[in-house]
Protein backbone atom coordinates (compact mmCIF):
# COMPACT_ATOMS: atom_id res chain seq x y z
CA UNK A 1 0.00 0.00 0.00
CA UNK A 2 2.75 2.34 0.68
CA UNK A 3 4.60 0.87 -1.93
CA UNK A 4 2.21 2.07 -4.37
CA UNK A 5 1.67 5.45 -2.02
CA UNK A 6 5.36 6.67 -3.09
CA UNK A 7 4.73 5.08 -6.63
CA UNK A 8 2.16 7.63 -7.11
CA UNK A 9 3.91 10.37 -5.62
CA UNK A 10 7.10 9.46 -7.30
CA UNK A 11 5.44 10.15 -10.71
CA UNK A 12 3.57 13.05 -9.42
CA UNK A 13 7.08 14.88 -8.89
CA UNK A 14 8.16 13.28 -12.41
CA UNK A 15 5.17 15.35 -13.70
CA UNK A 16 6.18 18.20 -11.94
CA UNK A 17 9.54 18.61 -12.79
CA UNK A 18 8.56 17.59 -16.71
CA UNK A 19 6.62 20.39 -16.44
CA UNK A 20 8.26 22.85 -14.63
CA UNK A 21 4.89 23.36 -12.14
CA UNK A 22 4.28 23.69 -8.59
CA UNK A 23 1.81 20.63 -6.97
CA UNK A 24 -1.24 22.81 -7.26
CA UNK A 25 -0.93 23.86 -11.62
CA UNK A 26 -0.05 19.94 -11.88
CA UNK A 27 -3.75 18.93 -9.92
CA UNK A 28 -5.06 21.44 -12.27
CA UNK A 29 -3.58 20.52 -15.32
CA UNK A 30 -4.46 16.74 -14.30
CA UNK A 31 -8.37 17.88 -13.45
CA UNK A 32 -7.84 19.25 -16.72
CA UNK A 33 -7.17 16.42 -18.62
CA UNK A 34 -9.15 14.07 -16.59
CA UNK A 35 -12.47 16.56 -16.94
CA UNK A 36 -11.46 17.18 -21.03
CA UNK A 37 -11.14 13.80 -21.28
CA UNK A 38 -14.21 12.68 -19.90
CA UNK A 39 -16.21 15.35 -22.21
CA UNK A 40 -14.54 14.70 -25.41
CA UNK A 41 -15.88 10.71 -24.52
CA UNK A 42 -19.48 12.09 -24.22
CA UNK A 43 -19.46 14.36 -27.28
CA UNK A 44 -17.72 11.95 -28.98
CA UNK A 45 -20.68 9.12 -28.54
CA UNK A 46 -23.29 12.18 -29.50
CA UNK A 47 -21.55 12.81 -32.91
CA UNK A 48 -21.38 9.23 -33.88
CA UNK A 49 -24.82 8.78 -33.13
CA UNK A 50 -25.81 11.46 -35.70
CA UNK A 51 -23.58 9.44 -38.02
CA UNK A 52 -24.77 6.87 -40.80
CA UNK A 53 -21.86 4.75 -40.06
CA UNK A 54 -23.38 1.03 -39.82
CA UNK A 55 -20.14 -0.75 -40.38
CA UNK A 56 -18.68 -2.00 -37.27
CA UNK A 57 -15.04 -1.17 -38.58
CA UNK A 58 -16.01 2.18 -40.02
CA UNK A 59 -17.93 2.60 -37.29
CA UNK A 60 -14.67 2.35 -34.71
CA UNK A 61 -12.28 4.50 -37.48
CA UNK A 62 -15.13 7.38 -37.10
CA UNK A 63 -15.10 6.94 -33.46
CA UNK A 64 -11.21 7.52 -33.16
CA UNK A 65 -10.97 10.20 -35.72
CA UNK A 66 -13.86 12.32 -34.14
CA UNK A 67 -12.32 11.69 -30.32
CA UNK A 68 -8.55 12.60 -31.97
CA UNK A 69 -10.50 16.02 -33.29
CA UNK A 70 -12.56 16.61 -30.46
CA UNK A 71 -10.06 15.74 -27.87
CA UNK A 72 -7.79 19.03 -28.32
CA UNK A 73 -10.49 20.87 -28.58
CA UNK A 74 -12.73 20.18 -25.19
CA UNK A 75 -8.83 20.46 -22.64
CA UNK A 76 -8.40 23.65 -24.51
CA UNK A 77 -12.00 25.01 -23.57
CA UNK A 78 -11.43 23.37 -19.95
CA UNK A 79 -8.28 24.60 -19.81
CA UNK A 80 -9.41 28.01 -19.47
CA UNK A 81 -11.73 27.84 -15.79
CA UNK A 82 -8.76 26.39 -14.20
CA UNK A 83 -5.96 28.72 -15.37
CA UNK A 84 -4.28 26.32 -17.50
CA UNK A 85 -5.09 27.68 -21.16
CA UNK A 86 -1.11 28.73 -21.37
CA UNK A 87 0.24 25.22 -20.65
CA UNK A 88 -2.01 23.42 -22.56
CA UNK A 89 -1.37 25.90 -25.89
CA UNK A 90 2.11 24.73 -25.51
CA UNK A 91 1.34 21.35 -24.43
CA UNK A 92 -0.70 20.53 -28.48
CA UNK A 93 1.56 22.89 -29.98
CA UNK A 94 4.46 20.50 -28.59
CA UNK A 95 2.28 17.69 -29.74
CA UNK A 96 1.90 18.85 -32.90
CA UNK A 97 5.14 19.82 -33.48
CA UNK A 98 6.38 16.01 -32.21
CA UNK A 99 4.02 14.41 -34.91
CA UNK A 100 5.50 16.59 -37.90
CA UNK A 101 8.94 15.50 -36.71
CA UNK A 102 8.28 11.79 -36.38
CA UNK A 103 7.27 12.21 -39.78
CA UNK A 104 10.57 13.82 -40.80
CA UNK A 105 13.43 11.46 -41.64
CA UNK A 106 16.10 13.54 -41.98
CA UNK A 107 17.81 14.78 -38.28
CA UNK A 108 19.14 18.62 -37.27
CA UNK A 109 22.95 18.54 -39.01
CA UNK A 110 24.04 21.14 -36.57
CA UNK A 111 22.76 19.14 -33.41
CA UNK A 112 25.52 19.16 -30.72
CA UNK A 113 25.88 18.49 -27.00
CA UNK A 114 22.28 16.62 -26.74
CA UNK A 115 22.64 16.17 -23.27
CA UNK A 116 22.28 20.16 -22.47
CA UNK A 117 19.15 20.15 -22.84
CA UNK A 118 17.65 23.80 -21.04
CA UNK A 119 14.37 22.21 -20.04
CA UNK A 120 12.13 19.12 -20.64
CA UNK A 121 8.85 20.03 -22.48
CA UNK A 122 10.54 22.92 -25.01
CA UNK A 123 8.54 22.74 -27.74
CA UNK A 124 11.10 21.56 -30.20
CA UNK A 125 11.68 20.74 -34.00
CA UNK A 126 14.17 19.49 -36.30
CA UNK A 127 15.28 22.94 -37.87
CA UNK A 128 16.84 22.08 -40.85
CA UNK A 129 14.30 23.38 -42.91
CA UNK A 130 14.34 26.39 -40.11
CA UNK A 131 10.41 26.17 -39.43
CA UNK A 132 11.64 26.31 -35.60
CA UNK A 133 14.21 28.56 -35.18
CA UNK A 134 16.03 28.45 -31.60
CA UNK A 135 14.20 31.31 -29.55
CA UNK A 136 16.47 34.05 -27.74
CA UNK A 137 15.76 36.02 -24.53
CA UNK A 138 17.49 39.34 -23.96
CA UNK A 139 17.37 40.58 -20.83
CA UNK A 140 18.69 44.20 -20.39
CA UNK A 141 18.20 46.88 -17.63
CA UNK A 142 19.40 50.03 -19.69
CA UNK A 143 19.66 51.86 -22.84
CA UNK A 144 20.13 48.73 -24.49
CA UNK A 145 22.52 49.07 -27.58
CA UNK A 146 23.61 45.60 -27.59
CA UNK A 147 20.42 44.81 -27.15
CA UNK A 148 19.41 46.85 -30.17
CA UNK A 149 22.49 45.24 -32.26
CA UNK A 150 21.63 41.75 -31.38
CA UNK A 151 17.75 41.94 -32.45
CA UNK A 152 19.27 43.38 -35.56
CA UNK A 153 21.62 41.08 -36.09
CA UNK A 154 19.50 38.26 -36.04
CA UNK A 155 16.57 40.28 -37.65
CA UNK A 156 16.96 37.65 -40.91
CA UNK A 157 18.56 35.16 -39.68
CA UNK A 158 17.42 31.63 -40.66
CA UNK A 159 17.99 29.49 -37.67
CA UNK A 160 17.76 32.30 -34.61
CA UNK A 161 15.45 34.63 -33.42
CA UNK A 162 15.21 37.32 -30.89
CA UNK A 163 11.94 36.65 -29.22
CA UNK A 164 11.77 38.17 -26.08
CA UNK A 165 13.04 41.15 -24.72
CA UNK A 166 13.10 41.40 -20.77
CA UNK A 167 13.62 43.91 -18.37
CA UNK A 168 13.22 44.66 -14.60
CA UNK A 169 13.04 49.16 -15.85
CA UNK A 170 9.96 49.69 -16.64
CA UNK A 171 11.54 52.87 -18.28
CA UNK A 172 14.31 51.47 -19.95
CA UNK A 173 15.22 52.47 -23.57
CA UNK A 174 15.78 49.00 -24.16
CA UNK A 175 11.88 48.49 -24.25
CA UNK A 176 11.33 51.03 -27.22
CA UNK A 177 13.95 49.51 -29.01
CA UNK A 178 12.39 45.89 -28.61
CA UNK A 179 9.13 48.03 -29.33
CA UNK A 180 10.41 49.56 -32.64
CA UNK A 181 11.49 46.32 -33.82
CA UNK A 182 8.14 44.23 -32.86
CA UNK A 183 9.95 41.93 -30.44
CA UNK A 184 7.89 41.48 -27.56
CA UNK A 185 8.33 42.12 -24.00
CA UNK A 186 8.47 41.45 -20.88
CA UNK A 187 8.80 43.76 -17.60
CA UNK A 188 9.94 41.79 -14.48
CA UNK A 189 9.34 42.58 -11.29
CA UNK A 190 11.82 41.48 -8.12
CA UNK A 191 9.30 39.54 -5.72
CA UNK A 192 8.27 36.80 -8.61
CA UNK A 193 12.22 36.86 -9.92
CA UNK A 194 14.34 36.40 -6.54
CA UNK A 195 11.64 34.54 -4.62
CA UNK A 196 8.94 33.46 -6.71
CA UNK A 197 8.98 31.02 -9.96
CA UNK A 198 11.74 33.61 -11.65
CA UNK A 199 9.30 33.26 -15.04
CA UNK A 200 10.69 29.96 -15.64
CA UNK A 201 7.21 29.33 -16.78
CA UNK A 202 6.85 32.08 -18.71
CA UNK A 203 10.34 31.83 -20.30
CA UNK A 204 9.37 27.94 -21.08
CA UNK A 205 5.74 28.72 -22.41
CA UNK A 206 7.40 30.94 -25.20
CA UNK A 207 9.74 28.38 -26.07
CA UNK A 208 12.44 30.35 -25.01
CA UNK A 209 15.77 28.13 -25.69
CA UNK A 210 18.46 30.23 -24.65
CA UNK A 211 18.87 33.63 -22.96
CA UNK A 212 21.33 36.74 -23.13
CA UNK A 213 22.35 39.21 -20.42
CA UNK A 214 23.32 42.59 -22.27
CA UNK A 215 23.59 44.97 -19.68
CA UNK A 216 20.90 43.04 -17.36
CA UNK A 217 21.84 44.39 -13.39
CA UNK A 218 20.03 42.04 -11.72
CA UNK A 219 21.67 38.79 -10.40
CA UNK A 220 20.50 35.74 -11.90
CA UNK A 221 18.76 33.13 -9.57
CA UNK A 222 19.83 30.05 -9.21
CA UNK A 223 16.54 28.84 -10.31
CA UNK A 224 16.77 30.21 -13.69
CA UNK A 225 20.49 28.62 -13.92
CA UNK A 226 19.45 25.02 -13.75
CA UNK A 227 16.36 25.81 -15.54
CA UNK A 228 18.60 27.16 -18.49
CA UNK A 229 22.59 25.28 -17.63
CA UNK A 230 25.25 26.63 -19.92
CA UNK A 231 22.18 28.27 -21.90
CA UNK A 232 22.58 31.92 -20.30
CA UNK A 233 25.65 34.10 -21.21
CA UNK A 234 26.73 38.17 -20.37
CA UNK A 235 28.79 40.34 -21.16
CA UNK A 236 30.58 42.24 -18.98
CA UNK A 237 32.49 45.76 -19.90
CA UNK A 238 36.08 45.01 -18.79
CA UNK A 239 38.57 42.09 -18.74
CA UNK A 240 37.73 39.55 -16.48
CA UNK A 241 38.41 38.29 -13.49
CA UNK A 242 39.82 41.94 -13.18
CA UNK A 243 36.85 44.76 -12.20
CA UNK A 244 33.73 41.92 -12.00
CA UNK A 245 31.65 41.57 -9.12
CA UNK A 246 28.77 43.03 -7.36
CA UNK A 247 28.32 46.55 -7.95
CA UNK A 248 30.40 46.79 -11.08
CA UNK A 249 28.81 47.44 -14.08
CA UNK A 250 28.91 50.30 -16.62
CA UNK A 251 31.12 53.27 -15.70
CA UNK A 252 31.87 51.78 -12.39
CA UNK A 253 33.62 49.64 -14.03
CA UNK A 254 35.51 51.76 -16.54
CA UNK A 255 36.28 54.53 -13.47
CA UNK A 256 37.88 51.55 -11.65
CA UNK A 257 39.90 50.83 -14.75
CA UNK A 258 41.39 54.10 -15.23
CA UNK A 259 41.97 54.87 -11.21
CA UNK A 260 43.92 51.67 -11.32
CA UNK A 261 46.11 52.87 -14.49
CA UNK A 262 45.51 50.00 -16.84
CA UNK A 263 47.06 50.42 -20.02
CA UNK A 264 44.43 48.21 -21.48
CA UNK A 265 40.77 47.16 -21.05
CA UNK A 266 38.01 45.14 -23.06
CA UNK A 267 35.37 43.00 -22.72
CA UNK A 268 34.55 39.75 -21.86
CA UNK A 269 32.06 37.41 -22.96
CA UNK A 270 31.06 34.63 -20.86
CA UNK A 271 28.80 31.87 -19.14
CA UNK A 272 26.43 32.99 -16.24
CA UNK A 273 26.89 30.50 -12.89
CA UNK A 274 25.34 31.62 -9.79
CA UNK A 275 28.40 34.45 -8.96
CA UNK A 276 28.29 37.52 -10.70
CA UNK A 277 31.07 38.20 -13.97
CA UNK A 278 32.34 33.99 -13.13
CA UNK A 279 31.13 31.50 -15.09
CA UNK A 280 33.20 30.45 -18.03
CA UNK A 281 34.87 32.81 -20.45
CA UNK A 282 33.93 32.32 -24.00
CA UNK A 283 35.82 35.21 -25.68
CA UNK A 284 37.78 38.46 -24.83
CA UNK A 285 39.10 41.42 -26.65
CA UNK A 286 40.98 44.27 -25.73
CA UNK A 287 41.70 47.62 -26.41
CA UNK A 288 43.97 50.43 -25.24
CA UNK A 289 43.52 53.49 -22.61
CA UNK A 290 44.73 56.72 -23.80
CA UNK A 291 45.49 59.83 -22.04
CA UNK A 292 43.10 61.92 -21.03
CA UNK A 293 40.34 58.56 -21.19
CA UNK A 294 37.46 59.34 -18.91
CA UNK A 295 34.59 57.22 -18.09
CA UNK A 296 33.04 57.88 -20.73
CA UNK A 297 34.98 57.80 -23.76
CA UNK A 298 36.55 54.37 -22.35
CA UNK A 299 32.57 52.92 -22.48
CA UNK A 300 32.21 54.51 -26.01
CA UNK A 301 34.98 52.57 -27.32
CA UNK A 302 34.02 49.38 -24.98
CA UNK A 303 30.47 50.09 -26.58
CA UNK A 304 32.51 49.44 -29.92
CA UNK A 305 33.87 46.23 -29.14
CA UNK A 306 30.66 45.25 -27.39
CA UNK A 307 28.73 46.15 -30.62
CA UNK A 308 31.40 44.50 -33.59
CA UNK A 309 31.97 41.20 -31.08
CA UNK A 310 28.89 40.34 -28.93
CA UNK A 311 26.28 39.39 -31.41
CA UNK A 312 28.38 37.09 -33.14
CA UNK A 313 29.70 35.38 -30.27
CA UNK A 314 26.08 34.87 -29.52
CA UNK A 315 25.11 33.22 -32.82
CA UNK A 316 28.17 31.16 -32.46
CA UNK A 317 27.87 29.98 -28.55
CA UNK A 318 23.81 29.19 -29.48
CA UNK A 319 24.33 27.21 -32.63
CA UNK A 320 26.97 24.62 -30.40
CA UNK A 321 24.57 24.60 -27.23
CA UNK A 322 21.11 24.67 -28.10
CA UNK A 323 19.84 21.47 -29.75
CA UNK A 324 16.67 21.63 -30.89
CA UNK A 325 14.78 17.84 -31.52
C1 LIG B 1 27.38 47.27 -21.48
O1 LIG B 1 28.58 47.97 -21.58
C2 LIG B 1 27.59 45.99 -20.73
O2 LIG B 1 28.85 45.43 -20.92
C3 LIG B 1 27.42 46.43 -19.31
O3 LIG B 1 26.36 47.34 -19.34
C4 LIG B 1 26.41 48.05 -20.58
C5 LIG B 1 25.00 48.09 -21.16
O4 LIG B 1 24.97 48.96 -22.27
N1 LIG B 1 27.15 45.32 -18.45
C6 LIG B 1 27.65 45.23 -17.21
O5 LIG B 1 28.30 46.11 -16.69
C7 LIG B 1 27.30 43.93 -16.48
N2 LIG B 1 28.10 43.79 -15.30
P1 LIG B 1 23.76 48.95 -23.29
O6 LIG B 1 22.48 49.07 -22.48
O7 LIG B 1 23.99 50.11 -24.15
O8 LIG B 1 23.78 47.65 -24.05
Amino acid sequence: MFKHFSLVCDMFEKLQSKWKVNGIQLFLILSTFAIGGSLTGMAGRKLIGLMPVEHPIAWFFSYIIIMTLIWPLMVLFVSIPFGQFIFFRGYLLRMASHLRRSNSPIENPHAVNTSEQPYSGTPAAPDHHHHHPILLAVFASGTGSNAEKIMDHFAEHPRIKVALVVSNKPAAGVLEKAAARNVPTLIIEKENFFRGDSYIPFLKEKGIDFIVLAGFLWKIPAALITAFPSHIVNIHPALLPKYGGKGMYGQFVHEAVIIAGEQESGITIHFVDEHYDHGGTIFQATCQLEPGDTAASLAERIHELEHAHYPAIIEQTVLKQVVKH
